[in-house]
């Protein structure tokens, strides 16, 4: 069973990069290693509906060959790390059990402090993060090295809509964090790219006649 590190930092890779909604004492932008962040996970009660599924961010394992040397950006997940108050710690787990009930496990990895400047900052906690793994039931692959397969995730990004808002500004908050901590991150990035692209035929006014 689960064994509650105290104090408790839990690492956010998703909607916790841009929106605090934890109680905390202490938070850091940082680092996991050994994982790729994708948008795997279905999302029928947050950033879509049962009708119109949502795609979230999941980690899924890097796979890397033994033999090429790894390079520096490759297998890291940038999030933040919070520090939750000892007195909250109940409450906020059993908020993000209730909350991530569509199949996310509980996980917990190394976090390294990062610095814009690509440095490495010099905090290093534990910290539990949530996780979907291959096998609960919203995990839903798609090969994000294949223009058909980015294209019909774009889509589904841009036409879904959930009680937490638009599939689309979840995807964009996430590339905004990015940006702003210098980060370059293919997956996400190639997404905003094609989800701005409909956007943008969609909004077009009709032209001519
Ligand atoms: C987050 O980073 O916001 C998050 C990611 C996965 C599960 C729960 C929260």
């Amino acid at each position: 069973s689960f064994v509650v590190p105290s104090p408790l930092w839990l690492f956010g890779y998703g909607s916790l990069c841009w929106k605090a909604d934890v109680p905390y004492e202490e938070q850091f932008v940082g680092f996991i290693q050994g994982y790729e962040r994708k948008f795997f996970q279905a999302s029928m009660d947050h950033r879509g509906t049962p009708a119109s599924p949502g795609r979230v961010v999941t980690l899924v394992k890097h796979a890397h060959p033994a033999s090429v040397p790894l390079s520096e950006a490759e297998g890291l997940v940038h999030g933040v790390a919070y520090r939750i108050p000892d007195e909250r710690v109940e409450e906020v787990l059993d908020a993000l059990d209730y909350r991530e009930k569509g199949g996310y496990s509980r996980l917990l990895l190394d976090v390294t402090e990062w610095c814009a400047d690509g440095k490495e900052g010099g905090r290093r906690v534990t910290a539990l993060a949530y996780c979907g793994n291959e096998t609960n039931p919203a995990y839903d692959a798609f090969d994000d090295e294949s223009d058909e397969g980015l294209q019909q995730a774009a889509h589904r990004i841009f036409s879904s809509t959930g009680p937490s808002g638009p599939n689309r500004e979840y995807l964009y908050r996430l590339g905004d964090f990015l940006e702003a901590i210098k980060v370059h991150d293919r997956h996400v990035a190639e997404l905003v790219r094609r989800v701005r692209l409909l956007e943008g035929k969609n909004d077009e006014p009709c032209r001519g006649a």
